[in-house]
């Protein structure tokens, strides 16, 4: 078969041990860093999990200031918010603990503070030509892999849209995998944030044009850590090796989709997102077997080799492997509670103009021009009613 043409990035250094969160302030030392913003949200200040982060850069003396506003699914009032303290403060650099919002807040806080505050101005992909502030991510769900990616998504909440902001130079400088910054996550955040990162793996496994052997071999391994510990993880949350695995897994996920690229079921899941405030995970998990059943005409034999690699299938022909790994993803999702349709999660029937309005934002989404098969109106309306 012939190999596409690709290019491949990992800017990011990547750190993983249980309790190196500890350590931050010689990282920070190391890279220069002298009066960081400490980004964060609310809820995981009271559930301690800041706690050796703060220890640390106050033992070593390292003054540093702190924003913990950040809400779920981050808007602009919050990012502007955020770079204007930091600018008053004189903030030389950026520490973010959280999940996905906290994360993407803290990339445009970044840019932000490098490239003044027009965020419409800013957004787009490819957007920067220079390095930003030295910049360091904790990430405290196993989910977004935005840890490593180069993309941010910010909420327009007037206009009812995210504002998405892709360029390498995003990506954080230093990210520190500890796992027992997920020892709090509950149990179904733990499973919805799991799924959104299997569905990174198994995306980025099948784009277009995008997908390398670099790429594949990243999301199978992503996949193998993912079957193997989010079951553990989200029935036992103190499971620290399962912790492990499944954020070690959403970084390879990460460093895979930032290269390749998502899909439908991204496109899928953000209008779904976008229009009744579903969670982007729960979204995903829900869509992931009907969008791999509508791939399958162009991704048969790429799913297969996964499902051969991961030891479901062994010389079944490519049509049954393929449907081994797709009934994989159905009884994880069943083992981990997620519910299979959309009416479950808040989604309504949808006819007429709003279903009309709902497959216009999903077929303009950008995501989907990485999609491996060409997509139509009747058939995204067709994978709705499927998982509706
Ligand atoms: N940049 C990217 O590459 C990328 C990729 C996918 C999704 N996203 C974005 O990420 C966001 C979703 O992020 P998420 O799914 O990680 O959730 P989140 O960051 O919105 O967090 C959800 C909730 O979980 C809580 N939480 C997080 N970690 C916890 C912990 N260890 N213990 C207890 N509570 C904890 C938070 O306080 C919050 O209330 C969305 O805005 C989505 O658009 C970004
Ligand atoms: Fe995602």
């Amino acid at each position: 078969m012939k190999l596409n043409s690709f290019i491949f990035n990992c800017p990011t250094r990547v750190m993983f041990a249980e309790h190196e969160s500890a350590s931050i302030a010689s990282y920070a030392e190391d890279m220069g860093i002298i009066k960081p913003l400490l980004v964060s949200d609310r809820g995981l200040v009271e559930n301690g999990v800041l706690e050796p982060v703060i220890e640390s850069l106050s033992d070593s003396g390292i003054p540093y200031e702190t924003f913990y506003e950040v809400p779920p699914d981050s808007d602009i009032d919050c990012v502007n918010k955020a770079a204007e303290f930091a600018r008053d403060k004189e903030c030389n650099s950026i520490i973010a603990v959280g999940g996905g919002s906290v994360l993407d807040t803290a990339k445009v806080v970044n840019l932000c503070l490098n490239q003044g505050s027009d965020l419409l101005a800013n957004q787009g992909l490819n957007i920067l030509h220079e390095r930003l502030s030295p910049f360091i991510a904790l990430p405290t769900t196993a989910g977004t892999g935005s840890e490593v990616s180069f993309v941010a998504a910010i909420k327009d909440r007037c206009e009812k849209r995210k504002l998405v902001f892709g360029s390498r130079f995003l990506a954080p400088d230093l990210a520190i995998l500890d796992p027992t910054l997920l020892l709090s996550l509950p149990s179904k955040l733990t499973a919805a944030t799991g799924m959104d990162a299997l569905t990174h793996a198994i995306e980025a496994l099948a784009c277009s044009v995008t997908q390398s052997p670099l790429t594949e071999i990243l999301s199978i391994e992503a996949m193998r850590l993912l079957f193997e510990h989010l079951q553990r993880a989200t029935r036992n949350g103190d499971d620290i090796d399962a912790r492990a695995g499944t954020l070690v897994a959403s970084t390879m996920a990460g460093i895979a989709f930032t290269n390749s690229g998502v899909g439908i079921i991204h496109a899928l899941a953000h209008a779904t997102g976008a229009l009744f405030k579903t969670h982007h995970g729960l979204t995903n998990a829900i869509f992931l077997p009907h969008g791999m059943r509508f791939n399958k005409e162009e991704s048969c034999h790429v799913y297969a080799r996964a499902a051969r690699s991961l030891g479901y299938a062994d010389r079944q022909n490519d049509d049954t492997a393929c449907d081994i790994l797709i009934g994989k993803v159905e009884e994880l999702m069943e083992s981990i509670s997620i519910p299979p349709q959309l009416r479950t999660i808040g989604v309504p029937a949808m006819e007429g103009e709003l279903l009309e309005h709902w497959s216009e934002l999903v077929l303009e989404d950008p995501s989907i021009m990485f999609n491996p098969r060409y997509a139509t109106t009747e058939d995204v309306i067709d994978i709705y009613e499927r998982a509706y």
